[in-house]
């Protein structure tokens, strides 16, 4: 991996993002940040870490082990799309909020709207795939995403999203029996 990355850098390439996982690990095990911490020792160009970044405070702590220029966010970025927020805002005060059920049903629906605006064919699959990332560590997030893999109907996985939240969150629920 350090070959390569000389080898981007003598290539004229402006930076190099390094996930350190082999394509046999597949997702399981730990991406070894060590190998982050040997590129950047190895080349001047920026070096971007990936792999694991769960929380604003793995983030940090893989700049401070590796001294990488900066950091990828992948499937984080799916489950918990408010990780760059509670970044910036743990990088400025030292703590982070956390998304509210409010926040969390207004996303849902909103990708799930713009899924249905697009009028293609696969907005139920696309769903699906989502609610795969978005149930995962939500109080009764399991129950939701099974009964959103058997849905056929986009309608119907917009029904099940809001029936989801008016059990899980007073405030959505006030404002579904007010609309
Ligand atoms: C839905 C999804 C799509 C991805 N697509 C690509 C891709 O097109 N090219 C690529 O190099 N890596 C891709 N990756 C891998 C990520 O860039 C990243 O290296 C990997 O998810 C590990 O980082 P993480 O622990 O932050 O998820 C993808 C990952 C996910 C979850």
């Amino acid at each position: 991996m350090v070959e390569m990355a000389r080898i981007a850098e003598d290539c004229g390439l402006q930076a190099v993002a390094l996930h350190p996982r082999t394509r046999e690990q597949g997702y399981s095990g730990r991406a070894d940040w060590s190998r982050i911490a040997a590129i950047k020792a190895a080349v001047k160009i920026p070096v971007i870490g990936n792999g694991d970044i769960l929380t604003p405070e793995d983030a940090v702590r893989m700049i401070d082990e590796t001294g990488c220029d900066a950091v990828m966010i992948g499937r984080t970025a799916s489950s918990n799309p408010w990780i760059f927020r509670q970044l910036e805002q743990f990088l400025t005060t030292g703590r982070y909020d956390h998304p509210t059920q409010r926040d969390r049903y207004d996303m849902m629906r909103t990708y799930y709207e713009m899924l249905l605006a697009r009028a293609e064919d696969d907005s139920v699959g696309k769903m699906k795939q989502f609610a795969t990332y978005f149930t995962h560590g939500i109080r009764g997030g399991a129950a939701l995403r099974v009964s959103i893999y058997q849905a056929k109907e986009a309608r119907q996985i917009l029904d099940l999203v809001d029936g989801f939240f008016e059990t899980h969150c007073d405030e959505v629920s006030s404002d579904l029996v007010l609309a």
